[in-house]
């Protein structure tokens, strides 16, 4: 699998950007601050959660019970008191907090500091009005618009716990999601633009909702002002009728270091997708802290991060990180290449852009449509660029270092999970950085590659990455399914297992070279095969499905599916069509696969379940490995 990044272990070259940045920056010596972590990491922690408000101190800063973990036992907090009034109520009062930009010129929308904090306040008294309070669940659903970083920051000042629904999903997964955390309200919009349409939202709540009993009022921000939806006033309430005449100031409700959060859905290897529940006390400390030392974020700062809020990523370093942090968060209704790939690259240089995040697989879309886009721009506002989401293949990471950071600018390629909560894995600043690999630890946490026992592998042996301590920002479980989270820690004794495969070179840095289960991740997006074979089979032609995922250039991997037919169907492109729009209809767009094969049978073992890695290796022409297995 190495073979595919054309990263030879032997054949080392580090880059090294500009030496000032080390001086400079808040990590220092990555060294140095990892051994002070490891002589005492209880120590390490207790420093940096004093660097936040607390309404009340923690007692004990860690409890391991494994595979369970509490931290800042009995710490009263509330995170959007970090991310609000520490800043409202100081010299960042007028400091610009948010800037969105839709995909119109025109379209722009600021919010200083005091301004977001009155904005949340309003929305949280007005989901109070609502009845919702602590520990209700909320589901927001809504496109990138400054008023759904809002409704995650009331649901949070009020100890409700979201949880965010990507908007490019579709009925099925949206109404799996808002059953299986009970939402009592659901918080969408009319629509979402993309290249330049609109693309209806409300009506998708309105199907996902219909078995869904615990559904109290769904609230709808009506961005279409010329033709504005109608509301069915016995379930739907206007998102700013909501806040029609409530008070400006709305106190933060005192959480346990321990209460959840919010609960966001990932893809599960077999079944339903999983709920991963994270914490006030830990996240905000593990957010704030990894935001501020990888990303070197000051006060000066311009950030952006391009990942929608409804990923982690967007969670953790599109809203929690950057505002714990006091910086001027820009986000984007943007798609990369609409109307042209200049889009993004006029953004930074009109924003002045210091601090930039994006994924390989935008990368990889730039490279394709050559380097005279961003040079038409200027780029000289950036000084840190970050990648998320899939590994960063050096010949990606060679253009993003030269073409967007001009040979000046540190790439930290961070490694982590929906799970983990924060970054666990990079190069941090200073340090020289290896194209192909992410890196090390980040202080705070200890990492390894590893056998199936456990054994740390040698320098060049591939084999599992696991995390071997808790950390803050770890999930606590997963909701409804408490079995599934010892799963994590149970696969291989004493370690969180992240199946991940990885490789470590002689000096530590580790290569993520894929996933070892059953996830696909497409451009960056995490697919369960399992959710897209049984969309597959829910169609009334389909027998059987299985799915794998296809390298590819551009997006990392995209998705092939086999397909059986129920008897007498038969095959033909008019069929592969609706099958491709069903999945699109019932998971959403990014779940569609590229490629659909009419197939006899499926390989299987003797218990049933289909090998896809038999499938897998029989595309790509490799060595399928054990096959005993093997049903006949
Ligand atoms: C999986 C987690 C948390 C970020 C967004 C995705 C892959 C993530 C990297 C990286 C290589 C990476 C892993 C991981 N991944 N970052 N820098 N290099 N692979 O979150 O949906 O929970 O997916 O994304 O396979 O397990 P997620």
């Amino acid at each position: 699998m190495a073979d595919n990044f054309n990263v030879r272990l032997d054949e080392v070259k580090y880059y090294t950007p500009d030496a000032c940045c080390k001086e400079q920056s808040w990590i220092g010596d990555y060294n140095r601050t990892y051994q002070a972590f490891l002589a005492d990491p209880d120590g390490f922690w207790d420093g940096i959660a004093r660097e936040l408000d607390w309404f009340q101190p923690w007692d004990r800063v860690k409890e391991w019970n494994y595979p369970y973990a509490r931290w800042f036992l009995n710490g009263k907090l509330n995170i959007t008191h970090n991310c609000l009034d520490r800043h409202a109520h100081s010299q960042r009062r007028n400091k610009v907090a948010l800037m969105w930009r839709g995909e119109d010129e025109g379209d722009e929308q600021i919010y200083t500091y005091r301004q977001l904090h009155q904005a949340v306040c309003r929305f949280a008294n007005g989901l109070k009005r609502l009845g919702v309070g602590k520990g209700d669940r909320v589901c927001i659903y809504m496109p990138v618009v400054p008023e759904q970083v809002i409704a995650m920051l009331a649901c949070a000042r009020i100890g409700a716990i979201h949880s965010v629904v990507f908007g490019g999903f579709g009925v099925n997964a949206l109404n799996q999601r808002i059953r299986g955390i009970e939402a009592k309200v659901v918080i969408t919009a009319d629509v979402t633009y993309r290249r330049g349409k609109a693309i209806p939202l409300k009506n998708i709540v309105e199907e996902a909702v219909v078995s869904a009993p615990s559904v109290e009022r769904i609230v709808i921000l009506r961005r279409d002002t010329d033709k504005p939806v109608e509301l069915h006033p016995e379930m739907e309430v206007d998102y700013y009728d909501l806040t029609e005449g409530v008070d400006r100031e709305c106190p933060a409700e005192p959480m346990d270091a321990e209460d959840p959060l919010f609960i966001l859905y990932t893809s599960g290897t077999t079944g339903s997708p999983k709920g991963i529940v994270h914490t006030c006390g830990g996240y905000t400390v593990g957010t704030y802290y990894t935001t501020k030392y990888v990303f070197d974020v000051k006060d000066s700062d311009v950030y952006w991060c391009t990942a929608d809020p409804g990923w982690i990523t967007g969670h953790s370093y599109g809203v929690y990180g950057p505002l714990l942090n006091g910086a001027t968060c820009l986000i984007a209704e943007a798609t990369p290449d609409y109307p042209d790939p200049g889009t993004w690259w006029n953004l930074i240089e009109e924003y002045g852009v210091t601090i930039f995040y994006t994924a390989p697989t935008a990368i990889r879309m730039f490279m394709r449509v050559g380097e005279e886009w961003p040079n038409r721009c200027n780029l000289s506002s950036l000084r840190v660029l970050g990648s998320v989401g899939e590994p960063l293949n050096p010949e990606a990471f060679e253009w993003y270092y030269r073409t967007i950071g001009k040979d000046r600018c540190p790439i930290v390629d961070t490694w982590w999970q929906t799970e983990t909560g924060m970054h666990m894995l990079t190069t941090m600043i200073g340090e020289p950085m290896r194209p192909g690999f992410v890196g090390k630890p980040i202080p705070g946490v200890v990492a390894d590659v590893v056998d199936m026992e456990g054994n740390s592998c040698p320098p060049g042996t591939g084999g599992l990455l696991v995390v071997k301590e808790p950390w803050p920002s770890m999930m606590r479980t997963v909701w409804n399914d408490d079995e599934r989270y010892r799963k994590y820690w149970n696969t291989i004794p004493g370690c969180y297992t992240a199946a991940d495969l990885a490789v470590k070179d002689k000096d530590g840095y580790i290569m993520v070279i894929g996933r070892s289960d059953d996830l696909i991740v497409v451009a960056g997006h995490n697919i369960g095969t399992a959710e897209v074979e049984s969309a597959l089979v829910s169609h009334e032609a389909v027998a059987e499905a299985a799915v794998i995922g296809k390298p590819d250039a551009m997006k990392g991997n995209v998705i092939k599916a086999f397909v059986i037919l129920k008897d007498g169907r038969q095959p033909g492109d008019k069929l592969k069509n609706d099958l491709v729009y069903h999945v699109r209809m019932t998971l959403g767009p990014i779940a569609i696969p590229s490629e659909i094969e009419f197939v006899q049978s499926l390989p299987k073992t003797r218990s049933g379940k289909i090998m896809r890695r038999v499938l897998k290796a029989q595309e790509l022409g490799m060595d399928p490995g054990d096959i005993s297995t093997l049903e006949e």
